[in-house]
């Protein structure tokens, strides 16, 4: 294992001002955004769409990091240059999705496994080979009625302790990624329980499985209601819970957080993290973003109904906030 390029990605990924692009949605939810905003799903759509979003000029100061799907590291840019190298020449690592999906956990209705361990080394080497210098594995898990059980949380625990694993070994930084999701009626609590709890069983498997740390990304959700609760609280307590618990239940030698938005608004997503970075306290890591919707959603409708510069303008947009966010310096009249 390469410790010092690990540690030199990984503290690239979430350097002063910088965050990463999740722009990995496989082909079918890919397709699905498409369909939604009225444009024809195709390989083509789907590579014309998301080239456009890399040109944007002048990203690079926000974004330090972009992940790509399967299709997308082989596809090319319109000029024939190939997207990875495309994004490297620019400053950005190109970063791969390597799960296979969320697939139903046996005897555990409403559950999800995330697969993809088959074949993963030889598949980071490949991506390696690409350009590729980190990887994303998402768990996902579900609060409900007996929800989530230990199954799902040791599994997918493991699962994402041997995938992070299997990347370093290969040169990728993995970002580790339990999403606990915000659809229900559980309160924040919850969510923070739920949270910790995963995060425990996350990292008490990384360690048996030799993972370091310091050459390692977490993309947690933050403490959030769901939301079906009656009680949505304000952004100053979901702040406050987040940093709580994350304090409480990661590793302090890991160098980063890496938020997803998880169906957040892109302004709370933004204020969220301006909040915690604004805090009157040093955090033991950099606190930064992994945002998909949160910095693509209105980029997508408006290329869909646009045009590709106002597309880019968009993107453009969202990001320069949430760089703004990584020092506390974002405010809501920016967003005017
Ligand atoms: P969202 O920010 O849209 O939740 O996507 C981030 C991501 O990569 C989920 O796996």
């Amino acid at each position: 294992m390469d410790t010092e390029l690990l540690e030199r990605t990984a503290r690239e990924l979430v350097a002063p001002g910088r965050g990463i692009l999740a722009a990995d949605e496989s082909n079918g939810t890919m397709s699905n955004r498409l369909a939604a905003v009225g444009v024809e799903p195709s390989s083509e759509t789907r590579r014309a769409y998301r080239s456009n979003i890399f040109a944007t000029s002048g990203y690079q100061s926000a974004i330090s990091g972009v992940i790509l799907f399967d299709e997308t590291i082989r596809q090319k840019m319109s000029d024939g240059t190939p997207i990875p190298e495309y994004l490297a020449s620019r400053g950005v690592h190109p970063g791969i999705k390597v799960d296979t999906g969320a697939k139903e956990l046996a005897h555990h209705s409403g559950e999800k496994i995330t697969e993809g361990l088959d074949g993963l080394r030889e598949r980071c080497a490949e991506y390696f080979a690409m350009g590729a210098r980190f990887a994303k594995w998402r768990a996902v898990i579900r609060i409900g009625e007996g929800m989530p059980s230990d199954a799902n949380l040791s599994t997918n625990a493991h699962a994402l302790a041997r995938y992070a694993a299997i990347c370093q070994e290969q040169g990728l930084v993995p970002i580790i990624e339990p999403e606990v999701l915000m659809d229900g009626e559980h309160d924040a609590q919850t969510c923070y329980d739920v949270t910790a709890r995963i995060l425990d069983e996350t990292f008490a498997a990384c360690e048996v499985q030799g993972v370091h740390i310091p050459g390692a990304l977490l993309k947690p959700n933050m403490i959030l209601p769901g939301k079906s609760c009656s009680d949505q609280g304000n952004r100053e307590q979901a702040a406050q819970l987040t940093v709580d618990c994350l304090t409480n239940h990661v590793p302090h030698n890991l160098p980063g957080i890496v938020f997803l938005s998880g169906g957040q608004s892109d302004e709370d997503a933004t204020a969220h993290l301006n909040l915690m970075n604004g805090m009157d306290v040093e955090h033991p890591w950099q606190l930064s973003y992994s945002y998909g919707r949160a910095l693509l959603a209105h980029a997508l409708q408006t290329w869909a109904s646009g045009s590709n510069e106002d597309s880019q303008g968009a993107f453009a947009h969202r990001a320069a906030m949430n760089s703004l966010a990584r020092t506390g310096d974002w405010s809501a009249e920016l967003e005017v």
